[in-house]
């Protein structure tokens, strides 16, 4: 018997010194030491010897099973170590490979163009002021002195809600929200979108934006609305800028204009892009009509006001030489990609 326990022990030595894992580890430990293990099985013998015999063999295999158990041991404290080890090189970090690219978004040529108008106007004094998309009749049409039955309202047709709710066909509106809360001197832009059922094409399209900037208080004159779009045309489109203005009608501005800026490809010479025209129309403006003033309950005998109104997305055209409108609202990055 005791020949029996020193084999196992060589071999149990031997195995430890091969062992790759811990897993393998307690599959070696189970098969000698385990419940039913080659060495329990060995003391599971010790009945049939003699009563001399038994405690001495007793013994030698609590010596075996012990110095088995140690090594075991050791071992496993070896093979974590070995492992963990590996563990660490595996995943080691290579500060030196490629990194994941990530593009940088940046910023739509409308938002663009809606940010320099800001900055202009702010730069000036001008206060932002906003209004619903979802509008009443009444501050779109009505209190702009455009009367139901009114022929302007044929060229801002709109998706209604119902007979008194409607999209707003432009930012004009806000002048009278404005105007009815506030008590001149006035001095606002407001930046937003409009709606009108136009059929999609190069240059239209039933959603865009439009800037609407508007200054009450006394003695405001027509040179004043002149000087601001002169100083608004240089900041947008160059020192050299030009600026002309058509006489024009819109319902709630008299006089009215129509305001066109010197073609800045050409100079004014005529080219491809102002259709050799020399000028490129960008706005409308005019002074406030005394009958809006009064509607929002202002004296037109005591104050005077112009406002403005221009489109962002010809404008946004004019500026980048953009032939279709339609491309501004396709997210297209090659296009996105050139601002
Ligand atoms: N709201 C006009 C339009 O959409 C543009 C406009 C013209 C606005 C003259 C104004 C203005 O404030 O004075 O056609």
């Amino acid at each position: 018997m005791k020949e029996q326990l020193m084999a196992i022990e060589a071999e149990v030595l031997d195995l430890l010194g091969n062992v790759q894992n811990i897993k393998s580890l307690e599959e070696i430990r189970v098969l000698f030491l385990g419940k039913k293990g080659k060495l329990t099985g060995i003391l599971k013998g010790m009945g049939s010897l003699s009563a001399e015999e038994r405690p001495v063999m007793g013994q030698i295999a609590n010596e075996v099973r012990k110095k088995l158990e140690v090594e075991i041991q050791k071992t496993k404290i070896a093979l974590a170590r070995k492992e963990r080890e590996e563990k660490i090189k595996r995943e080691t970090i290579d500060v030196s490979m490629p990194g994941t690219f990530f593009p940088r978004g940046r910023k739509h040529p409308l938002t663009l163009v809606l940010d320099e108008i800001k900055e202009v106007f702010i730069g000036m004094g001008y206060e932002i002021a906003e209004g619903p998309e979802v509008e009443l009749d009444y501050y779109n049409f009505e209190a702009l002195n455009i009367p139901r039955n009114h022929p302007a309202r044929d060229t801002q047709d709109t998706f209604y809600i119902n007979d008194k709710v409607l999209l707003r066909t432009q930012t004009s509106p806000v002048q009278i929200r404005v105007m009815e809360k506030k008590k001149p001197p006035i001095k606002i832009i407001c930046l937003g979108r409009v709606y009108r059922s136009d059929q999609v094409d190069a240059t239209h399209s039933p959603i865009f934006y439009q800037v609407e900037g508007l200054v009450v208080d006394k003695g405001v004159t027509m040179g004043d609305l002149i000087g601001t779009l002169q100083v608004f045309a240089k900041s947008l489109f160059g020192e050299n800028a030009k600026i002309r203005l058509r006489p024009h009608h819109f319902p709630f501005t008299e006089p009215s204009a129509e305001v066109d800026v010197s073609c800045w490809t050409c100079g004014g010479k005529g080219c491809r892009i102002c259709k050799n025209e020399g000028w490129i129309e960008i706005l409308g403006s005019g002074m406030v009509h005394p009958k809006v003033l009064e509607i929002c309950g202002i004296d037109p005998t005591v104050y005077s006001g112009f406002a403005i109104g221009l489109g962002v997305e010809r404008t946004a055209m004019a500026r980048f030489n953009i032939d279709d409108m339609r491309l501004f609202y396709e997210n297209d990055l090659r296009f996105l990609k050139q601002f």
